[in-house]
This record gives C-alpha cells, structure tokens and sequence, in this order.
C-alpha cells in the first residue's frame, strides 16, 4: 500500500486547502467557503498574538471545521423534508439564540411550497426530535473530530471541531458549554466562519454588524472586539476572495505530505462521503476493495494500483454536492433531479484536478459513468477514450451499487448483481474486467462458500481490517 501515483510531498496545507471545497459543496456554502474562513480564523490568530503551535493546531481546525457535516444530512433533508444543503446554508444565517426568529426560521424551511397543514405536521415532529437533533449534532461534531484525528492532527485541531457549534452563552450545540468552557479554537471557528458567510454575501460592515450583534451570545466578546481592530486592515481584507493560504500557515510548522498521508486523506474523505447517506455508507470503501480486486488480476503494476486505490476511494467525492432529497428518494428521479446527479462526476473532477497529489486521479475518478458505447454520462465518453482503469473502476462501482440496497429496491445478491451486468459486457461494461470481476468472486466463493452475502461481508471485512491497519 502507498505507492501512489502523486509527487513524493507535497504541502499539506495545499491539499486539504483544495480537498475543504467538498466540504464546502455539503454544506451548500459558496466554492472556497472553508479556505476564506481560514485566512479570517488566522488573521484573528494573529490579532490575539496566539502562539505557533496552537496557530498550527487552529489552521487544520479552520480548514477542516465541516469535515463531519455530511453525518446529518440524510437526518436533516428528513427532518425538515428539506434540500438539506439549502437548510444547512441559511441555518448559518440566522440566529438561533432568539427563539422567535428560530421559530420564523423553521416555518420557512420545512417543507418548502407544500400546504399550511403538512408544514405543521413537520414541524411537531421536529419538536419532538430536538433530542434528536442534538445527538444529531453531537455525531456530526464528532465525527469531524474524528476525521482530524485520523489525520493525525494535533488534539487542538480535534477538540476546536468537536465544538465548532457551542456558543459563548450556552445556548449552542452539543454540550451547550458555556464562555471559557469552550475551546478558543472552536470560538475563533464560529466566529470566523459566520463572519465569512456574511462579508461574501453583504461586505465587511454587514459583517462586522452581524459580530457585534451576536457578542456576549453566539461570540466571544474579546474575539469580536479583535475582529473589529482587523478593520483598518484594508489589505487583508480585500485579500480573501483570491483564497491565498500560503501566508497563513505557520511557517516553522509546516506539515508536508507524502504518499502514506495522501493515502489517509483519500481515506478520510471516502469517509465524508460514504457518511452523507445511510444508503451509501460503505460505497467508497467496497467500490475500492474490488476494483483493487479487479486491477491486481488484471496483472496492473503497484504504482497503478495505489492509483486505483485513491481514484476508486474518492470517485464519489462530487456526491456531496447532491442534496439527501435526491439521494435518498424512494421513488423516481424527475428530469431536473436526474441532471443534477448526472453532474456529480464534474465536481469530482474538478476537484481533485485542483488538488496536489490526487490531480492525475481526476481523469478516471471522473469517467466512473462513462460507458463503452458512449451511453454514459458526463461526456459520453465511449471506448476509444476509456482507459483499463476507468473500466475496472466502472465495472466496480456498478457492481457495489447493485448488491447494496436502494431506497427504490432491496440489495442484490452477486448472482442476481452478475447477471444484470452480464446483458452489458461488452457493449458498455468492458469484458476483461468482468471477467476478471467473476474470477475475484469466485474465489472468495471458495474461502466462503455459505451465500453469496458471505461475499460482501468478506469484503467489507476486508476493507475494515485494511483501513485498521493503515490507520
Ligand atoms: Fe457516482
Ligand atoms: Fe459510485
């Protein structure tokens, strides 16, 4: 494991800069959303004079703040019945700490254009769930706690995600912890991500209004006192739409990633996106471990497997931008809904093509739709333009689609999965690869000949035990 394709080191703080705007796209926030919060959490560093080592600490914690957000999307379109990325964006914009306002909030949200009566049924039901909510919540917070911790961040980064929600008068989310109880980190985060959405949309002094309104209630009265002072700070400031990074890092801490980290970035964020919907939640990890299967029978070489490794973990990275309304429909897709998800390769591509390290991945992450006949999507790309990886990879996603439940349909088993490919090869599925798809289970068969189900779950053993081990 690890021989991948990408230059031996590159800038941590590049990657995970490029790899934050499928944060973004979760969240439903504007592309660079996370990187600009960055360069405002760090200019407030700066202002307090923090010193490095928790400057370091903070800068992943900025950049990696909604790393756990896609944990409750699903919950979230549900609840609100709702396109989720749309409640998660305007929830940033108003304040939860006035009651009435949170009320005139949830009336607009849920069920958007649906009668007076069913928007009160949603609505009762989300009163009974607050507890829910709040595990809900707690398990996104946790989650993007965990995710920094796999990356080996430092425990600052961790515990200023874990309580990125918490507001300075104890009315935020999970713990409800209270002023100083709250890591600075996690103050200067909600801070510096509330003043971003609002300098992006309406300009500084809308932003610095909506600061002084919520001191003492969402903020940290010394933080936006600090914030204030960065006003005369005009460079600065006219600076964070170009979405500059470099000056922000530490510069004596510098972390640099080679090919065993970008592995565990790949990893991490395979994690983000099989997270975003309980129909999807090992998709990456199974769509990685047989089209490993399939590339190492096919005689391909170390380096093209760790290629294989990455492209298959992140080929559904532009998922994210898709609401859980979509992706969790029981029921047909409308022309509109299906042309949103037909877009899903091109946020992928791009970006991992902005990305160091997993540039050269793009191509063949983003070719997972394609067909041999041209009948795929984005391109209709057909057999002249796809290359042994971007069959493999196809041939693996289809496969771990079918034998994974749908909202519309029961899981398959592998013959039944078989089958169905069987009436595309060769015409669009190539032949080579599943034939080679065949021979991989066929001989886990032999391992585990009880059920064909005893194949996924030597699979899924597998790929848990491989993650294990290179954590
Ligand atoms: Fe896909
Ligand atoms: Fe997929």
């Amino acid at each position: 494991m690890g021989a991948g394709p990408g230059p031996r080191e590159v800038p941590l703080s590049k990657v995970i800069g490029a790899m934050s705007y499928a944060l973004d796209l979760t969240e439903g926030e504007p592309p660079g959303h996370a990187v600009r919060t960055c360069m405002i959490g760090m200019r407030l560093a700066q202002e307090l004079g923090i010193g490095e080592a928790d400057r370091r600490d903070l800068f992943y914690a900025l950049l990696l703040k909604d790393a756990g957000c896609s944990a409750n999307s699903a919950r979230m379109a549900a609840l609100f019945a709702v396109d989720d990325r749309r409640a998660k964006r305007s929830s940033k914009r108003v304040d939860w700490s006035r009651s009435f306002t949170a009320f005139l909030w949830t009336l607009r949200t849920v069920a958007p254009g649906s009668s007076l009566r069913s928007r009160a049924v949603q609505l009762m039901s989300i009163r009974e769930e607050t507890e829910i909510t709040r595990s809900l919540m707690r398990a996104r917070c946790d989650r993007g706690a965990e995710i920094a911790r796999l990356l080996g961040l430092g425990p600052g980064t961790a515990a200023a995600i874990r309580a990125l929600d918490e507001h300075w008068d104890g009315h935020g989310q999970p713990e409800g912890l209270r002023a100083e109880e709250i890591p600075l980190g996690a103050r200067i985060l909600c801070l510096a991500q509330t003043v971003e959405i609002f300098h992006a949309a309406r300009g500084l002094d809308a932003a610095l209004r909506v600061a002084s309104r919520r001191s003492g209630g969402w903020f940290d009265p010394q933080l936006v006192s600090a914030l204030r002072r960065t006003r005369r700070d005009a460079a600065f400031w006219r600076s964070l739409p170009a979405g500059d990074l470099s000056l922000w890092e530490p510069p004596e801490r510098r972390l640099t990633a080679d090919d065993a980290y970008l592995d565990r970035i790949a990893d991490a964020f395979a994690g983000v996106v099989d997270a975003k919907s309980p129909w999807t939640y090992r998709h990456s990890d199974r769509t990685c471990m047989i089209a490993m299967s399939i590339a190492a029978l096919l005689g391909r070489n170390e380096r093209e497997l760790g290629e294989m490794r990455r492209a298959a973990l992140l080929h559904d990275v532009g998922k994210l931008a898709i609401s859980n309304q979509i992706l969790d429909k029981p029921a047909r897709l409308t022309e509109d809904e299906y042309a949103l998800v037909r877009r899903h390769p091109l946020h992928t591509a791009s970006i991992l093509e902005r990305t160091p390290g997993f540039s050269g991945l793009a191509q063949v992450a983003g070719a997972h739709h394609e067909r041999l006949d041209g009948s795929g999507y984005p391109y209709g790309l057909d057999s002249g333009a796809l290359t042994v990886p971007m069959r493999v990879l196809a041939v693996a996603d289809v496969y771990e689609a079918l034998t994974s439940p749908r909202p519309y349909r029961p899981a398959m088993n592998s013959e039944q999965a078989l089958g169905v490919m069987r009436s595309d090869v060769p015409r669009r599925l190539d032949r080579d690869a599943f034939s080679a798809l065949e021979a991989v289970l066929e001989e886990r068969l032999d391992e585990a000949p009880a059920a064909s189900t005893a194949v996924d779950d030597a699979l899924r053993a597998e790929a848990v035990l491989s993650r294990r081990l290179r954590g």
